[in-house]
């Protein structure tokens, strides 16, 4: 018996050193900040189809929502000339890493793969640069929904609100019984993920054109501009004194164990939802931020591969670019992050709820001209714009700027990072 454990020990030890020796050969270090309950459960997706096909995985996680700090040690790592295999980055990071040509060109699995046909134009802008295929996008976000309690709700007698004037009356009641209204963490990026929605509430899709896309002086600097602010301050006047520096799933979590009713987040917050076991229409409601209905500000995390020179590291680049974008892998995936297929020829069968509706509103907004990049997370303008709107939505978010000066802060501070 000891005989034959010892053995087996000893099979079982010779298999592990051959898997971990092929596995070692082919292999992708991946740099992401999905650290959260939910975005943890996704990636796990995405580590173990890649190991099905023999690709190893060297996890680099940058803890910190939005990859505010995954971009400075991405960008300390290629100064020191040891770029990571593989990527994730958001929209105008990608395209300013091709500009640096420090972005391996996918063309080939992508022609053999078919993406020209099926990945949505508003990615390819971000997924293709100089006509080269540089990215491999693994999903659609957007930012412009509201997530919340519903057994709270219920037991105030709150209805799903509809307008805006409704969300406030909601808020307010929610507040008055003595709840956090609204769950929130003082942070930068959150800050702006909520101003992507507060720029449409104050004037609507063409206005948000011009004010975040265009960067149109006149519409940052206008009274829609003030508006806008004026939203920020009164959603400010909704969250709990201990908002500042929380992490975006710690609000979310105050959501799910009904210490708040709502949160405004990205449906990667769903994500965490369903990690705890909640289930959409039952324990917790999804709907876009009211006044922004028709709208979709979204962001899509997409996986760029740096240039390296071994070429079993290229293979497994471009194995991990071919897998990101296969139909079940796109499901399995999509499903557990929140978030909805980076491809439009994907059912939406296996979608929860809020996954239906969310690939319904992205066809729609697609469809009207209404499916607009989210300036939160680097799809409306590149990063020293962004981090230059970031900086003057923080600063009024926290009572430094009245909105008519954050208005006018707002035209300065972009002219200056242009
Ligand atoms: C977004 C990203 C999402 C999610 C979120 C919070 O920028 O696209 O996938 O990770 O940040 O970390």
């Amino acid at each position: 018996m000891r005989r034959f454990s010892l053995g087996a020990a000893a099979a079982t030890l010779a298999l592990a050193t051959a898997t971990g020796a092929a596995l070692a050969a082919k292999e992708v270090e991946v740099l992401h900040w999905w650290t959260a309950g939910g975005e943890a459960a996704a990636l796990n997706v995405l580590k173990e189809d890649l190991a099905a096909q023999g690709v190893g995985w060297v996890d680099m996680p940058i803890a910190g929502g939005s990859g505010v700090e995954a971009m400075t040690v991405l960008r300390a790592r290629v100064a020191a000339g040891n770029a990571p295999v593989a990527v994730q980055l958001l929209g105008f990071d990608i395209t300013d890493w091709a500009k640096e040509g420090a972005l391996a060109p996918l063309d080939d699995v992508a022609e053999a793969e078919g993406w020209e046909e099926v990945v949505p134009g508003a990615l390819k802008d971000f997924a293709k640069y100089d006509g080269h295929w540089i990215a491999a996008p693994v999903n659609v976000h957007s930012t412009n929904w509201v997530w919340a309690n519903k057994a709270l709700l219920d037991e105030l007698g709150i209805a799903q609100p509809t307008t805006w004037e409704e969300f406030v009356a909601a808020l307010e009641a929610v507040q008055a019984a003595g709840k956090v209204a609204l769950a929130h963490g003082g942070q930068a990026w959150q800050d702006a993920t909520i101003f992507d929605s507060a720029v449409l509430i104050a004037g609507g899709p063409e206005f948000y054109k011009k004010s975040m896309i265009d960067l149109d002086p006149e519409a940052l600097g206008s009274e829609t501009m003030v508006k806008a602010f004026e939203v920020m301050k009164t959603l400010r006047g909704f969250v709990d004194p201990n908002f500042s520096g929380r992490d975006w799933n710690l609000a979310s979590a105050m959501v799910i164990n009904g210490e708040a009713a709502f949160q405004i987040m990205g449906d990667w917050a769903k994500g965490e939802f369903l990690g705890a076991g909640k289930t959409p229409g039952e324990d917790f409601l999804c709907f876009r931020v009211p006044g922004t209905e028709g709208v979709v500000t979204f962001n899509a995390d997409q996986f760029a591969m740096f240039k390296v020179s071994d070429p079993e590291k290229i293979e497994a680049q471009k194995a991990m670019a071919a897998a990101i974008l296969s139909p079940p892998f796109q499901i399995a995936f999509n499903t557990v992050k929140g978030s909805v297929p980076a491809r439009v020829d994907v059912s939406d069968a296996d979608f929860d709820a809020c996954g239906k509706q969310a690939m319904a509103d992205l066809a729609a907004a697609d469809e009207a001209g209404t499916l607009l990049g989210s300036m939160g997370h680097g799809y409306a303008n590149p990063a020293a714009v962004k981090n230059a709107i970031y900086d003057v939505v923080t600063a009024h978010f926290n009572g430094e700027y009245d909105s008519t000066t954050a208005a006018e802060e707002l035209v300065t501070a972009v002219e200056i990072a242009q």
